[in-house]
Parts: structure tokens; C-alpha cells; sequence
């Protein structure tokens, strides 16, 4: 399914969805002159941060740390100096024999995934798909995600070019990007939520983003979020012992397979 899924078609969509991932928005990248050439701080580009979150709807961890922690960026000036990367995927995979995706979670999760990766790619704008996303992820907090169909009505987003995304295949197609950029990350993930900032992975520190985002931006303007943070302090242990939460890879004790990925808005008829 993938070898076949990596025709032209397929590169095509993912280029045009890189394009619009990073090519439009960078907004801060262009600095304004320092007239009299002074060579301080002041002379540096502010560049964006990246930031990559790696993700599966309905990992607890995941919902947590997306409602909960993340979910603060947009309340301060975080948002600002971040390229915010959704990439719900997680651990999910893909059975090669008859091109299915499973999902950790069971099929409920494939599904969520699925709309979420479209809201990313239809809406564009962060703000809008992260309301969704952390609608849905509260939802799941409480045990209610089944009714995420409501997020569209409660936050005033459209809800047809989502389910058209979900119901053209294009839903499936991006779900195969991430699937594909998620297996191929460099060290690989293990668990989720596996966060990312510019290149370095977080590992088991991934509570500490904004300290990292910190570290990483490069500017004389330090952003309010920066200012009040505690001592710049990072843990030095990887992976062992996560003192967060999280949901490792290949520990799914109920895997539901989804094929073809269609038939599922049934099951929330
Ligand atoms: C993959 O698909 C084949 C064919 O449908 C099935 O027999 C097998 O159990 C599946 N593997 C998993 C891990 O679900
Ligand atoms: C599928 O739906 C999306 C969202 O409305 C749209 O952007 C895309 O062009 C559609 N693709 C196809 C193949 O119809
Ligand atoms: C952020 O991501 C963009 C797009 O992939 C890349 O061009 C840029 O170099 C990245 N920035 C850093 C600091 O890694
Ligand atoms: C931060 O690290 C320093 C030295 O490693 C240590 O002395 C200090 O207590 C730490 N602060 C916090 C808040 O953990
Ligand atoms: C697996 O999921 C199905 C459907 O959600 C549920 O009925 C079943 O009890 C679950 N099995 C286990 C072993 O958790």
C-alpha cells in the first residue's frame, strides 16, 4: 500500500502540503533595519521555532498534554515564535498485507486521527485546527470523544470539507504522510507524545517545550512566556523511566484494523 501510495500523485499532495505547511505562514522571519549597524543582540533575525508534536487521538498522555499543556501556548506569546507541527499519527501502523491501517487505540482512533490530519491540511491556520484538536482531546479526556462531531457546532467551524476530506481519500493519503514521516524519524520514536523542537526530540522532558522554544529562539526580544520561566534546567536522562505519562509503541492491547477507511463514519452515524 505505501510503495503503491508513493506514486506521483502522492508526492504531488505532499509537496503542495509542505508548501502550505511552511512555505506561507512565516510572518516574523523579515527583521527591520538596525540603522547605525550596531552589533548587538538586536542585529539577529527572530527566527520561528519549531515545534513538532507526534501524536495519537486517543493516548491519554496525548490528550493531556494537548489540552493541558500545549494548549497554553495560546494564551500567551508562545504561539508567536513557534511553527506549531501537529502530526497525529502516533503509533499506528500499517498492515502490508492488506494495505489497513491499525491504530493503538482501535478504530475510533484511526477515525479521529484521520479528521484531525484533515483539519491540519483543510484549515491551515493553527488556530482553527488547534480548537478542534483540543476539543476532541478533551472530549477524550472525558471519555466522551465519540461526540466530536459537536467540536464543529461548539467552536463554529465547518464541519463539511472535514468529513469531505475524510470521505474523498484525501484523509487517508495524509494519514500515509505522517505515517511515513512519523517511521522515519531520526532517533526514532517510542512512545507519544514524542515532541520535537527544531531537531532535537524531547524524549521523556517533553513537559519542559517551553524551555526548549526558549533556548532555541534567537532574539533580544524575549517573549513574556521566556521571561517567567524557572531556571533553565533539563533533565539529562532519555527515554528510561519517562516521569510523564506516556504510551509506548507496540504496547495496544486491543488493535482494531480500518479498512477501507470510509466505512467508519457509520459507526458514528
Ligand atoms: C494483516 O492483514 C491480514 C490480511 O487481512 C490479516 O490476516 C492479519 O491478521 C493482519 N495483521 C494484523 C497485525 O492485524
Ligand atoms: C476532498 O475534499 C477536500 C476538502 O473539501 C478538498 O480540498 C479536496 O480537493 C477533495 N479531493 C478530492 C479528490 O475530491
Ligand atoms: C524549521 O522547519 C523548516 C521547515 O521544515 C526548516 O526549513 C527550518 O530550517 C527549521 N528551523 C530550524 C531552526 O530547524
Ligand atoms: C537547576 O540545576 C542546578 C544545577 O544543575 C541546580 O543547582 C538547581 O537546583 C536546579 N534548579 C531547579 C529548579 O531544579
Ligand atoms: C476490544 O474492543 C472492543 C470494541 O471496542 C471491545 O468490545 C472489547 O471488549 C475489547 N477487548 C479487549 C480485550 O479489551
Amino acid at each position: 500500500m505505501l510503495t503503491k501510495m508513493a506514486s506521483g500523485k502522492l508526492v504531488f499532495s505532499f509537496i503542495i502540503t509542505l508548501m502550505l505547511i511552511f512555505l506561507l505562514p512565516p510572518s516574523h522571519v523579515v527583521s527591520h533595519s538596525n540603522p547605525g549597524d550596531i552589533k548587538d543582540s538586536s542585529s539577529i533575525n527572530p527566527q520561528k521555532v519549531n515545534l513538532s508534536v507526534y501524536y495519537e487521538a486517543l493516548c491519554p498522555s496525548c490528550a493531556n498534554f494537548i489540552v493541558k499543556s500545549l494548549g497554553r501556548v495560546f494564551n500567551d506569546d508562545l504561539i508567536n515564535i513557534i511553527n506549531l507541527r501537529m502530526v497525529p499519527w502516533g503509533n499506528a501502523h500499517f498492515n502490508k498485507t492488506d494495505s489497513t491501517v491499525i491504530c493503538q487505540n482501535g478504530l475510533d482512533e484511526c477515525v479521529l486521527n484521520t479528521i484531525q490530519a484533515c483539519a491540519i491540511n483543510v484549515w491551515h491556520d493553527v488556530n482553527k485546527y488547534y480548537a478542534l484538536i483540543y476539543c476532541i482531546e478533551f472530549l477524550a479526556i472525558e471519555g466522551r470523544h465519540s461526540n466530536w462531531q459537536s467540536c464543529f457546532s461548539s467552536l463554529g467551524l465547518p464541519e463539511k470539507p472535514i468529513l469531505d476530506c475524510y470521505n474523498n481519500g484525501t484523509g487517508a493519503k495524509l494519514q500515509a504522510l505522517y505515517g511515513y514521516e512519523t517511521a522515519h524519524l531520526s532517533p526514532p520514536q517510542t512512545f507519544v507524545p514524542w515532541v520535537v523542537v527544531d531537531s532535537k526530540q524531547l524524549g521523556n522532558d517533553y513537559e519542559k517545550f517551553t524551555t526548549y522554544i526558549c533556548n532555541a529562539y534567537k532574539s533580544n526580544v524575549i517573549p513574556n512566556a521566556c521571561k517567567s520561566l524557572p531556571p533553565n534546567n533539563v533533565s539529562s536522562s532519555k527515554e528510561e523511566n519517562p516521569i510523564h505519562p506516556v504510551c509506548y509503541r507496540g504496547e495496544a492491547k486491543n488493535m482494531t484494523s480500518l479498512a477501507p477507511i470510509k466505512r467508519i463514519l457509520v459507526h458514528f452515524g
